[in-house]
């Protein structure tokens, strides 16, 4: 078992490069089931969690081959439409694949994704979504099993803005029949990622950004080759970093326009945050100021920034009050904080964060992706030495995170 060993008290300084979004690469990887042609995918991050829709694509018979950050796949003759528990428990957005399976051959059986560390992510908008395009659907020993001959296009209302639920969605409606309106939809840059490709496969698709999304279905897709959006998550996390080490980092290849949230808490904190085009240069200000988090669908503040930035405010100076309004358990990383001195209260879907004058290093237990991400940021700035164990939930999303950090300057390893 991997574990992270970092030295605090270095400023980050230098340059890094942003990778392929892991968030856009899954949906849009999930395309190729929808045309027997092939794709070819370049900007693909090199994660755990793309290894694995890759290793699920493969087992539904699609040829995937990997150059290095580009990946070509043909689904020309798919053997089956199942996804396996052993697959998707290890990534529920193998969930994904439910919708182009039932677009493409009319029938999905697809393990229920269970819930995981920061809630119980049911998916049950998915499922109300597609039986409204005319799928029948049943849950039985922990499968979705779903089929319909041809799904015909309605009218869709979710409950709530659901991201994967918009995705399968509109993978599931572009080879319906007729017109699919989807309402109240995510609004993420990996939705207008999503059907951008999609556009360039042949679908007639609108709106996608905004909280209505219209589809005429069509007959059939071609195959493209495209390249996926950069990273905003990884690059919140490594501006956050440069603020917290009162340091100096340039982040290239990334896309400042999906980090509009993160960049104005930066500036709210006291960092210098500098645009050039496609590139972002954060200055971290001698003392970081206390600001509130509350957690919302894009274009609010990310519920994947917010472990990382309750480190950035354990050692502000002042009160913060965070509110985490997208999943219900967001707050694991909360008792690791403690352990490293964090003064962090939490109450319901609410946590108050007391800055200190400094965290100390110590063992520390990663529990989700995101929260992992929040302990090496922590092990950055506490005195002394932290260890980060079961790094294996970092790999999953964070494309060699040690390297790049080393690289900006940390004392950072990997045992
Ligand atoms: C996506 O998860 C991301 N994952 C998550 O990133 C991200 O945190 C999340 O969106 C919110 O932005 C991928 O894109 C692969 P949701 P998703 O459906 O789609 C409730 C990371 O660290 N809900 O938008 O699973 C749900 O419980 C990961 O990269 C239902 O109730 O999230 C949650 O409270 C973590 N029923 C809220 O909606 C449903 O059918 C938003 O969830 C679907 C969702």
């Amino acid at each position: 078992m991997d574990k992270i060993i970092v030295e605090g008290g270095r400023a980050l300084k230098g340059e890094v490069a942003i990778s392929g979004a892991k968030n856009a690469a899954l949906p849009i990887l999930t395309t190729s089931l929808l045309t027997e042609g092939r794709n070819t995918y370049h900007n693909v991050p090199n994660l755990k969690d793309v290894e694995s829709i890759k290793e699920l694509l493969a087992y539904l018979c699609a040829d995937v081959d990997t150059e290095g950050s580009t990946v070509h796949i043909k689904a020309a003759g798919l053997c089956k439409s199942e996804a396996p528990y052993d697959l998707v428990r290890k990534m529920r957005a193998s969930i994904l694949v439910l919708g182009p399976l039932l677009a493409r051959v009319g029938k999905a059986r697809v393990s229920l994704p269970g819930g995981c560390a920061i809630g119980a992510r049911p998916i049950n908008l998915h499922l109300k979504g597609l039986a409204k395009l005319g799928a029948s659907i049943t849950l039985e020993h922990g499968y979705v099993e779903a089929s319909a001959d041809r799904l015909v296009g309605d009218d869709i209302y979710f409950d709530m803005p659901t991201v994967t639920g918009t995705e399968n969605l509109m993978m599931a409606a572009v080879l319906a029949k007729g017109t699919t309106v989807l309402r109240n939809v995510a609004r993420e840059p990996e939705i207008i990622a999503l059907a951008d490709v999609l556009s360039r496969m042949g679908a007639d698709i609108e709106g996608a950004g905004s909280s209505v999304i219209t589809i005429n279905g069509v007959a059939g897709l071609n195959p493209v080759e495209v390249t996926v959006i950069p990273d905003r998550i990884e690059a919140g996390t490594f501006m956050a970093a440069a603020a917290l080490t009162r340091g100096d980092v340039t982040l290239h290849q990334c896309e400042p326009e999906h980090l509009r949230a993160v960049i104005d808490k930066l500036a709210q904190v006291g960092a210098e945050v500098t645009i050039h085009g496609r590139s972002v240069r954060v200055k971290g200000p001698e003392e970081i100021a206390s600001v509130d988090i509350k957690t919302l669908p894009y274009p609010g503040f990310p519920t994947d920034m917010q472990a990382q930035f309750m480190v950035l405010m354990s050692v502000a100076r002042g009160l913060s009050l965070f509110t985490e309004t997208i999943f219900e358990n967001r707050y694991i990383h909360v008792s690791e904080l403690r352990r490293l001195g964090a003064d962090i209260t939490v109450s319901g879907n609410s946590a108050m964060v007391k800055g200190v004058p400094r965290l100390s290093g110590a063992p520390v237990m990663a529990t989700d992706l995101r929260a992992s991400a929040s302990l090496i940021l922590a092990g950055l700035v506490a005195e002394g030495t932290t260890v980060i164990n079961r790094v294996y939930h970092l790999d999953r999303g964070y494309e060699a995170i040690e390297k790049k950090m080393a690289g900006l300057g940390a004392a950072i390893r990997r045992e």
